[in-house]
């Protein structure tokens, strides 16, 4: 067995001390599933459930009090029934395959079809119609600041090839970073795409699209992949971002942005107005800025350690439309800063 991936992504904030374990709830299998909180020194506290690994909540201090800055719930009902994969891990691969299909060494193998329609598919996205982010991963204390989850997948799930064990770190250091830390070892030669979901917000995640307008992005990425406007599945195109709204080397207001982007890649499906677009990085560094809560997000990706060749890129939902807020369940108005967290994508073989 190799070690096949590693994708470090720090998300620097603005200084881990202790670590809880409390009850979130119970799966309708019946099994518990619990939260946990992470403390850092200079009181940045973050809370991640064992329920599909997922980052549940991030507050940052301002002058006044705390700040919650990331998109999500405070309870697993909610995490149970949304489908917008809040803070979730994601895998086996993150983002879209198309028509569920994908060929190696003359084999065809059939993944489940999950996008746009859950029964017909025709194509598979993160992972399928039971993804990491849907799984009750084990979970340990790695140390003081680090909690490590571990899941086995098996050969075959949602019909991806080879026994997967996947282990995320995920820690908060005293610098204020989160650093997301992803392993997977198999058996057999497969695809994999691991990556957080997280959708934040700088100015409170409760500050909706007036929020937004007032946020920077900046992603240093030359190309970008066109995608089939009706699926989002990559066309095959590699563009230059040169004079499209797809061009973030320079720091440039969100708001702006989302106002400029061709309607085509508008997708008015689950969200009012939301996007996602693939670029390519041409280093591993992108951040977001403003919101007035003094908060910076500075998210370094890369270190892909083994397989083929192996590329990391950002994916990047920058949503203004129809998320729910977290402490206002029924208004349906908010925005979101979605997914600058990357993943790291390859064939690995073993
Ligand atoms: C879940 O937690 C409750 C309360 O702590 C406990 O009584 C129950 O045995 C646990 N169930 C499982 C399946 O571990
Ligand atoms: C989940 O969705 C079902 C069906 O819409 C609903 O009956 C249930 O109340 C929801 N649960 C939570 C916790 O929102
Ligand atoms: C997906 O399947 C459809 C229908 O068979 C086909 O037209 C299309 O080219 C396929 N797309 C890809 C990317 O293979
Ligand atoms: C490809 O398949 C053949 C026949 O099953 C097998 O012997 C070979 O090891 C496979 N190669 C790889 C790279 O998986
Ligand atoms: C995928 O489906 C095709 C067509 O039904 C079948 O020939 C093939 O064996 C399947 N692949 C796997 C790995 O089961
Ligand atoms: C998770 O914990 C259970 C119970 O201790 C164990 O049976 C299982 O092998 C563990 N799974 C992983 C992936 O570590
Ligand atoms: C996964 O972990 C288990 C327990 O450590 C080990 O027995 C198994 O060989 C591992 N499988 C892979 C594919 O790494
Ligand atoms: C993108 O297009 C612009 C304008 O034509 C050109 O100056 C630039 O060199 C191109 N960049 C890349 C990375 O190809
Ligand atoms: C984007 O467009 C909306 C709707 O027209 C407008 O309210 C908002 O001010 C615009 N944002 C920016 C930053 O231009
Ligand atoms: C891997 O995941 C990222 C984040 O979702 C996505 O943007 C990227 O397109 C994926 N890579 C590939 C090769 O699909």
């Amino acid at each position: 067995m190799l070690k096949l991936l590693v994708l470090f992504l720090f998300v620097n904030l603005i200084t881990a001390q202790s670590i809880n374990k409390e009850p979130f709830g119970t799966l309708p299998t019946g099994q518990n599933v619990s939260i946990y909180t992470l403390e850092n020194n200079n009181g940045v506290a973050i809370k991640a459930t064992d329920y599909g690994a997922t980052l549940v909540s991030v507050k940052v201090p301002t002058g006044n009090g705390q700040e919650e800055i990331l998109l999500g719930f405070d309870n697993l009902g909610d995490y149970l029934n949304h489908t917008a994969y809040f803070g979730g891990t994601i895998g086996r691969f993150a983002n879209r395959i198309a028509n569920s299909t994908f060929t190696y060494n003359n084999t065809v193998y059939n993944l489940s079809k999950n996008d746009p329609d859950p029964i017909k598919g025709p194509n598979s996205l993160h992972g399928g119609r039971r993804g990491f982010d849907k799984l009750l991963w084990n979970v340990t204390l790695s140390s003081i600041n680090t909690l490590k989850f571990e899941l086995l997948s098996p050969d075959g799930d949602e019909g991806y090839p080879g026994n997967l064990n996947v282990t995320v770190l995920l820690s908060l250091s005293d610098d204020d970073e989160i650093i997301w830390t992803y392993e997977a070892t198999t058996d057999k030669t497969t695809p994999i795409n691991l990556s957080n979901h997280g959708y934040w917000n700088l100015a409170g995640a409760g500050s909706g699209r007036n929020g937004i307008d007032g946020q920077t992005i900046q992603i240093p990425a030359n190309y970008y992949v066109p995608v089939d406007p009706k699926y989002l599945i990559p066309t095959g195109e590699i563009k230059n971002v040169t004079g499209t709204p797809y061009d973030l080397t320079a720091s440039i207001n969100i708001g702006e942005a989302i106002n400029k982007t061709d309607i085509s890649f508008l997708i008015t499906m689950r969200y009012l107005i939301a996007l996602t677009f693939c670029l390519i990085l041409s280093s591993s560094f992108a951040q977001l800025g403003g919101g007035g809560t003094g908060v910076g997000l500075h998210d370094n990706l890369g270190a892909n350690v083994g397989g083929t060749g192996l590329n990391a890129n950002v994916g990047a939902n920058t949503g203004g439309g129809l998320l729910r807020r977290r402490r206002a369940p029924g208004v349906l108005k908010g925005a979101a800063i979605g997914a600058i967290a990357g993943g790291a994508m390859g064939a690995i073989g073993r």
